[in-house]
Formats: C-alpha cells, structure tokens, sequence
C-alpha cells in the first residue's frame, strides 16, 4: 500500500482529521510530524464525537499504531489527559502509541510565556491558540529545551534537569514580564510522576520507523495546521512555529523522501481563518456571519469563532505547487448548498495590478484585494450524495473550476462530518 502524506492546503481547520480518520483504516501507522496540542482534529464515530491534540487521529481504528515525531512539541500533561480520555470511551492506545524522544517538551512556562507575548503585543498579536507552541519551539531552535527523552532519565537527574529549566523560565517571567512564578518543585515532580506513566511509549524513532523506511510497512502522515501558516512558507508572522508543509515530514520524521508517496492537500470549499493575519478572500459582515454559521466555524481547540471567506485559489495553486501535491480532497462542500452564488477568488488586485501568482511577501499580502469569479450555488443538499453523478450540476460545475485551475486531480469530496459522507473519484471531478 502507498504511503500518504495529508497536508493542510490553507490555514488549518481544513477537516484533516476527518480524512485521515478515513484513509487510515488499513495502514500500519499513523505518523504526526510536527507541531503540538495546538491542533484540534475532530472525528465522528457513529454517535461519538472525538477532538484529538496530539494522538493521531488514525488510532481511532483498532491496530493501527501512531507515532509522535521529533518534530514536535508535546505538552506532557495534555498527552496523559488525552490517553486517559480515550481509555474512558474504551479506545485503548497506550499499547499503540509511540513518542519519538527527540521531540520537545512544552512546559506550563511555555504556556504562560505565550499567554503573556500575546498581550504584550496588543492589537499586532498573533491569535496564538495558548498553547506554548511558539516558546517551546524557541527553546529548541535556542538549544535549551527539555526532550521527551529526558523523562527516561534516572528520577533525580530529570528533576534536577527540570528544575533548572524552570528556574531559568522563571527570570524571564519575573524579570521582563514582571509575572508570577511557576512552581518549580511542584513542577519538577509532576513530571516525574508524568515521566513514569510516558515512558514506555518514548522509543529511538530511528530504530521504530525502521520498518517504514523499510518499506515492510505502511504509513500516513498527519499534518497539523496548514500551508499558510507554516513558519516559513505561511503569511509570516502570522504563522505557527513549525513546518506545516512537506519539508517538515522529512525533518520531523527522519524518514527519507521515499517514504512519503501521494501527497494529499485537503481544502475547504470555501476558507477559514482564525487568529490574526491577512486573509485575502475574507467575507465580513452578515455574510461571512452567515458562513460561520453553517460550517459551524468554531475553533475545536480554543473555540474561537473563525474567521470565513471564500476559496482562494491565488494561495490555493501555491499551496498545490510548493508541496508538490498529487491529489487535492475537498471538504465541507455542504457547507454551500444553501448559497445561491458562490465565489472564487481567481486572482488580486494589488495596488491596481492583477496577480494571478501568490506574492507570498507579507507586506504585500494584507493589500491585495480579491477578485473574484462568480458561480451559481446549487441550492440542493448534498450531504447524502456518496457519488459524484449524485451531485447537482452547479455544485460539480464548481469543483471541476477548481480541479482545472489546480491542476490536481480531486480525489475525493467530504459532504458531512460523519465518516461515510465522502464522495471518491478514481481520476478527479473533471468530464
Ligand atoms: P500557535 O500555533 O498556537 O502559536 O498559533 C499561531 C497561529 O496559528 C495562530 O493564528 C493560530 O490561530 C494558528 N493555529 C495554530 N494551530 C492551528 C490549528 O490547528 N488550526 C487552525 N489554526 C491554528
């Protein structure tokens, strides 16, 4: 079986999870390469709705294994709450999960040092999601942070080693941002409490992915946020502070570009936003109100209301280009079937010339104005369409414009939130 790399094509909140929930059945493993609990991957299960942060969201089917690469940050405390949660529902996967333990460790501090940037900067934030990812990552690129191997330490020598990292924290909280403290002591012990429960998943992923690279088994690689928001290809500085793009699988697995296979960029049918930064094709007012509303664009990690728009296919084509994507997967098409226009932007207009080519330089990009082409909606549900044939005319009409202008084929058409409302086409929309 092909690998499979799953990548967000726009700011996130493309519906991954759902997608590699459905592509993941029959794989070996289910890899997550980079960033961390600022994820929100929500997958429904017959009656039961799950919203993963950092297991994969391919452990939902029994057997599969997943694997946390060293290209993340993982918060220690969220990992153990997210394990316990699903042994709660009766999805076991301590058994199943495996910790690379080269990857970092996101501290409380790292939590409040984000929290605390954030209102430093006032009205140029970023709209971080909170959770420590900018800070931890800091401390790797600074060499300072502490890895998920460390908790394999002997007990004294981790608490020793935590300690000392929290103290260090604790001149910077105190002394620039004039904060409170963390409680070091307290700290240090939970997480030799938390070190003792983690263990036996963080393995040498040089030695667990062998089998992937190997090519005895088989992967697909969950990617976490989205292109435009990856850290050097994303609207900096508006971006999360890892690779959301193809690069970061390779450096954030160790596996090497042969492992990779198809490369699957998923998009909404239309675009989502949250936190700050330029957003080319945002809808405001009631319409973009009205989007919101039928997508339910609502943050699955922090429950902020996102910002809505419609498809942007300038930063569309880039994201298709610079990951080299060889199929695309839309999601939420649902979403428009009560819209009696629906709008592409097709290019900017900046500073009254046309661009049809993303200009990927932020400065430019809060000034570009959209210019869009108009398509009649279909105004007929699609949500139990599991054929393309089933879909009204205007609403294929639509997805061929974009396969066209993409130049990828599209694999496959997410109608509803449950696992079965998804349409697959052998070779893309186009007649
Ligand atoms: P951070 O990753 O928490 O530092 O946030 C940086 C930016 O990325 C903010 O605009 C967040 O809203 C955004 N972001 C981070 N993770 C996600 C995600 O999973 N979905 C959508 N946006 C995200």
């Amino acid at each position: 079986m092909e690998n499979r790399v799953i990548i967000g094509g726009q700011w996130g909140d493309e519906g991954k999870g759902k997608i590699v929930d459905s592509l993941s059945r029959k794989v070996d493993w289910v890899i997550r390469f980079q960033g961390g609990a600022n994820a929100g991957h929500t997958i429904y299960v017959g009656d039961q709705k799950h919203v993963l942060h950092l297991v994969p969201s391919g452990i939902l089917h029994e057997g599969v294994l997943g694997f946390l690469g060293g290209g993340m940050v993982v918060d220690p405390w969220s990992l153990r709450d997210e394990i316990l949660a699903l042994e709660q529902k009766d999805i076991s996967v301590r058994d199943r999960l495996l910790v690379s333990a080269t990857a970092h460790l996101v501290m409380p501090f790292h939590k409040r040092l984000d929290e605390l940037r954030e209102s430093r900067l006032k009205r140029k934030s970023i709209g971080t999601t909170g959770r420590g990812i900018g800070p931890a990552y800091l401390d790797k690129v600074q060499r300072t942070g502490l890895r998920m191997g460390d908790l394999l330490l002997p007990r004294e020598n981790l608490e020793r080693k935590a300690i000392e990292k929290i103290l260090t924290a604790n001149e910077v909280l105190c002394q620039f941002y004039e904060a409170d403290p963390v409680p070091a002591k307290v700290l240090a012990e939970e997480l030799v409490v938390l070190a003792q429960f983690l263990a036996p998943m963080i393995v040498n992923p040089y030695e667990a992915l062998r089998p992937v690279r190997d090519g005895i088994a088989s992967a697909l690689f969950e990617g976490a946020q989205g292109t435009l928001l990856d850290v050097d290809h994303g609207t900096f500085p508006f971006v999360t502070s890892s690779n959301s793009t193809i690069g970061g699988v390779l450096t954030g697995t160790g596996l090497p570009p042969r492992s990779l296979g198809e490369i699957i960029g998923i998009f909404k049918a239309y675009c989502t936003r949250v936190g700050n930064g330029p957003f080319m094709s945002e809808l405001l007012g009631d319409q973009g109100d009205q989007l919101r509303d039928a997508g339910g664009e609502y943050g699955a990690t922090t429950g902020r209301a996102r910002r809505c728009g419609w498809f942007d296919l300038v930063a569309a084509r880039y994201a298709a280009d610079i990951n080299g994507m060889t199929g695309v997967i839309i999601t939420k098409l649902d979403v428009l079937d009560k819209m009696s226009t629906v709008r592409v932007a097709t290019g900017y207009d900046l500073d009254g010339e046309e661009l049809t080519t993303y200009p990927v330089l932020s400065e430019a990009l809060p000034r570009c104005k959209p210019i869009f082409r108009d398509f009649p909606g279909w105004e007929k549900p699609t949500s139990e369409c599991r054929r393309l044939t089933d879909l009204p005319a205007n609403a294929r009409k639509y997805l061929e414009f974009l396969e066209q202008e993409l130049g990828v084929h599209i694999q496959g058409i997410s109608v509803g939130k449950e696992r079965e409302a998804m349409i697959w086409t052998e070779t893309g929309v186009s007649t």
